[in-house]
């Protein structure tokens, strides 16, 4: 049953509306050239030795076309602006957030990054903001710390008197066993319950009457998860795909709650899954490997995969299932809709980070 859920997320038919067909083709080319010819070559290659015909090599190159289109799923063509908004944005000084802070930048919006490493978070800021022209500004935020989190949300109140998206994007995977500062499980600590204490210390400055955004990056990991509220902190055994999939089914049913808790209000709630993305998650399974250009030949570039984040900020309506992918509402497992548990969760979550 867990397998079909499975699937179903991964073959989600809303991806193939006609606009998926029909638009985003310019940034397609513009992200796949090299992918594209790299494939070809190879391709050309093997028809050549094998004596394939031109027709046939021809037919392979176009093929090759619509399985990188397929691959690269949802586009997200929106020209809506963001001048005079605030995104706060966690974990953008590389991946999928430096993507989405620079597609958000370039519609005007002002971005707080809120990084761990405020190095590399101050360097991109810099290579964003020279062709955007806009403010990025670079806060220190250690989701693997209560106090750090507290720090961060005391300070942004200071600077700022309100906020209009907050995208929870940092992410942990498959670490080996490791714990938070406070003594959380890392993954569960960072992914679900340092964006948990967060989100709640943030919601004032989202709470100001105009339209508000809250996205969580989930996974499709969700749909192999489960609650471990017999061992939150994984004391009794720890498996490593196991403990990452819980993590962010956390972040989907924390989103299903939190929709629930702020039904009536202006503030809009997301999840999503992003895609397979080319990017340095995989840094405690793949090592190096995961960053490298050559995995971008079968799975998205950083930019594809901050197409749904993109989307779920400028377009997407809050709707049941609360989860996207591919820029369309996804399709999530049954427990990912369970709502005793996502009640049980939030109230075991609060007590955990001590709200
Ligand atoms: N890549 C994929 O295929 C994929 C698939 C499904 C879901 N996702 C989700 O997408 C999100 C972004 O991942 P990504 O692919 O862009 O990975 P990434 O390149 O590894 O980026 C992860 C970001 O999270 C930050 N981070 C990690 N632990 C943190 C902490 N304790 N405090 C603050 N920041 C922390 C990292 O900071 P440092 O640079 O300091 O480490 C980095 O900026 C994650 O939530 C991930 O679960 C990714």
């Amino acid at each position: 049953m867990k397998a079909l859920g499975y699937a179903r997320s991964i073959f989600n038919t809303k991806w193939m509306t006609r606009d998926y067909l029909t638009n985003g083709w310019l940034f397609f080319i513009r992200e796949e050239a090299l992918t594209i010819f790299i494939l070809s070559v190879i391709m050309w290659v093997i028809d050549t030795v094998t004596g394939r015909d031109t027709c046939c090599k021809l037919l392979h190159l176009v093929l090759i076309v619509l399985i990188r289109r397929v691959m690269v799923g949802g586009i997200c063509n929106s020209t809506k602006r963001l001048d005079g908004q605030t995104v706060v944005i966690t974990g953008c000084n590389v991946g999928i957030g430096k993507e989405t802070a620079r597609a958000l930048s370039q519609r005007g919006a002002k971005i707080i990054m809120a990084c761990r490493n405020t190095k590399t978070a101050e360097k991109t800021a810099l290579e964003i903001s020279n062709v955007t022209g806009r403010e990025l500004v670079v806060m220190k935020l250690d989701l693997a710390s209560l106090s750090s989190i507290r720090a961060f949300a005391a300070d942004l109140k200071k600077k700022e008197s309100k906020i209009h998206i907050l995208i929870n994007n940092a992410g942990v995977m498959m670490c080996p066993f490791m714990k938070t500062e406070d003594g959380f499980e890392m993954q569960m600590g960072t992914n679900h319950l340092g964006h948990f204490l967060l989100t709640n210390l943030l919601l004032p400055l989202l709470s100001h009457g105009q339209p508000a955004r809250i996205i969580n990056v989930s996974s499709l990991a969700s749909a192999r998860g489960v609650i471990p509220f017999d061992d939150m902190n994984y004391e009794k055994g720890y498996n490593k795909v196991q403990a990452y999939g819980n993590s962010k089914l956390a972040n989907v049913l924390f989103t299903r709650q939190l929709a629930k808790r702020l039904k009536g209000t202006s503030i809009q709630v997301f999840a999503l899954h992003p895609g397979a993305v080319q990017s340095n998650l995989g840094r405690h399974f793949m090592g190096m490997w995961s960053a490298s250009k050559l995995v971008t030949l079968f799975i998205k570039t950083t930019a594809e995969g901050a197409q749904t984040t993109i989307f779920c900020a400028l377009e997407a309506c809050q709707q049941e299932p609360h989860y996207f992918s591919d820029c369309a509402p996804g399709y999530v497992v049954s427990a990912a809709q369970d709502d005793e548990v996502a009640e049980k969760l939030w109230k075991v979550s609060e007590k955990m980070v001590g709200l």
